[in-house]
């Protein structure tokens, strides 16, 4: 009987019968997959036919065999229709709903809530007449049960498969041809003719490969749930986003109610939406207004700034908090939550170069409040102000005040995206006098550098009541003394 699977080395391409811990070509550990053998290696001259109208239906015509190539003018494009999750910002993230025969990978840690979600859109899509399947590997049916009875009506209806072989998974697709379709998750499927565990990277591309050919085939719109490691990465199906159409994100903690949904990729819409959730008891709720549940709930406190900052197309209002302690550490601490820790070390670069806000012997922690992520260089002003109210102990002046702007390594206000919606934003929710960079927009606070910020949001701490000189502001005349930087020796 033929081999039906070989073992390819993912770094030098080397194919082996036998499962080796180090590649025997090119010496690299751990790099062997297990793939089956493709039915053309196998037996050639049957596939052939299969190939060749494989590609006239995707647009390429053939002449006796000869393949020919299309001008795109004449390529067929039929406007896709789109199925509705009944979840608008699901929706919004997808780029208008779920598009029939496309596969999407949805990514998040575990307990985040991957499987309300689609629980929620299947039961939505059954309620409206339109066939469904969930397919699950991790949960019992009873357990799907009781959390669907949290969700619904809806949610009750919808059909479900406990199984973990994936040919048993196909031949029920085959067969029911829904419309769309859960895997819950692809980790948890394994073909029985590969002999890796499942979630191996063999099992996981032969598992997503198999379902693609058919959801395809049959215009099915799939769900492929996977899950993330501890450090953020799409571990295992990360090798299947160049395979998938769209790659979603879910993020938050599990500790809070707020969940984002992102998209890292989509081939039916835009990549920068995103979508905010709140898990409830009956499930995940849209966070339509999120802007003004985040100004409501920010504190006033010194520490606390308000950051117009854009999701994607839409402009979002959320409150940046820092905490400035002195450290009792050789190696102080920089904590920050929902930032990229990098932008947190410039910013704070720039903050003792340019803004005379030395915090070398503090620990710095900065948090955006309410789990949410935030992306863009538009985020940096905010971070400054709110480490330099923290570290001067003082409140932000004219609290709450929104602010947004990206710093420049010269100490400089520079430009940012679509500064009128942020305008806009913050002026629907009641915060004027927006402290952000030169040509944002009329009716802002503009600030040419973080110096010119500075002395408009947060001022030093006895000086604006008594006049006092700068010498006597104690926390960061403190925290500056540690940290060796006197205050005068830091520039101008
Ligand atoms: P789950 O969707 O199972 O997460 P995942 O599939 O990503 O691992 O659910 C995650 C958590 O959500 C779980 O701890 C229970 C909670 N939850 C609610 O708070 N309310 C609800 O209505 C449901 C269904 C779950
Ligand atoms: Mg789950």
């Amino acid at each position: 009987m033929p081999r039906a699977t070989t073992h390819v080395c993912s770094d030098c391409g080397l194919q082996s019968a036998q499962w080796h811990g180090q590649c025997p070509g090119c010496g690299a550990w751990n790099t062997l997959v297990e793939e089956r053998l493709s039915p053309r290696a196998r037996d050639a001259p049957a596939a052939r036919g299969g190939a060749s109208a494989r590609r006239a239906r995707r647009g390429g015509g053939t002449s006796e065999g000869l393949v020919v190539p299309l001008p795109l003018k004449d390529v067929g494009a039929t406007p896709v229709a789109r199925m509705s999750s009944g979840i608008g910002e699901l929706d919004r993230v997808l780029g208008g709903g779920l598009v029939p025969g496309s596969l999407v990978l949805l990514g998040g840690s575990p307990g985040i809530g991957k499987s309300t979600l689609t629980n929620m859109v299947l039961g939505n899509l059954q309620a409206g007449g339109v066939e469904t399947l969930y397919v699950s590997g991790e949960e019992s049916a009873e357990q799907i049960r009781l959390r669907a009875e949290r969700l619904g009506p809806g949610a009750l209806q919808v059909p479900v498969l406990a199984e973990t072989e994936l040919e048993s998974v196909l031949q029920a697709l085959a067969a029911i041809r829904p419309a769309a379709c859960v895997i819950d998750s692809v980790q948890t499927l394994r073909s029985s003719e590969l002999s890796g565990a499942p979630g191996s990277v063999g099992q996981v591309r032969e598992v997503a490969a198999q379902i693609m050919e058919l959801a395809k085939a049959q215009g099915t719109a799939v769900v492929l749930v996977g899950h993330v490691t501890k450090d953020g990465a799409l571990a295992g199906p990360r090798v299947l986003e160049h395979l998938v159409d769209c790659v979603l994100q879910f993020e938050g903690e599990r500790e809070r109610p707020y969940r984002e949904l992102r998209a890292l990729k989509n081939r039916f819409g835009s990549t920068n939406e995103a979508g905010l959730f709140e898990m409830r008891q009956g499930g995940l709720v849209e966070v339509l207004d999120a802007s003004a549940r985040f100004v409501a709930e920010a504190t006033r406190a010194p520490g606390s700034v308000v950051l117009a900052t854009m999701e994607g197309s839409r402009p979002l209002l959320v409150e940046v908090q820092a905490l400035v302690a002195p450290s009792e550490l050789e190696q102080p601490r920089r904590v920050v939550s929902g930032l990229d820790r990098n932008r947190l070390a410039l910013v704070l670069a720039i903050l003792g170069r340019h803004g005379r806000i030395g915090t070398g012997a503090a620990d710095v922690f900065v948090n955006v409040v309410g789990g949410v992520r935030v992306d863009e260089p538009g985020c940096d002003l905010a971070v400054a102000l709110a480490i330099a109210s923290a570290s001067r102990g003082v409140p932000l002046a004219g609290t709450p005040r929104a602010c947004f702007g990206e710093l420049g390594l010269t100490g400089e206000l520079r430009w940012v995206g679509h500064p009128e919606r942020r305008l806009e934003e913050a002026v629907r929710h009641g915060l004027t006098d927006v402290i952000c960079p030169p040509e944002s927009g009329p009716g802002a606070c503009e600030a040419r550098t973080l110096r010119e910020a500075l002395g408009v949001a947060v001022p030093r701490r006895g000086s604006a009541a008594a006049g006092a000189p700068a010498g006597v502001e104690s926390e960061e005349m403190f925290l500056s003394t540690l940290a060796g930087l006197p205050e005068a020796a830091l520039g101008p």
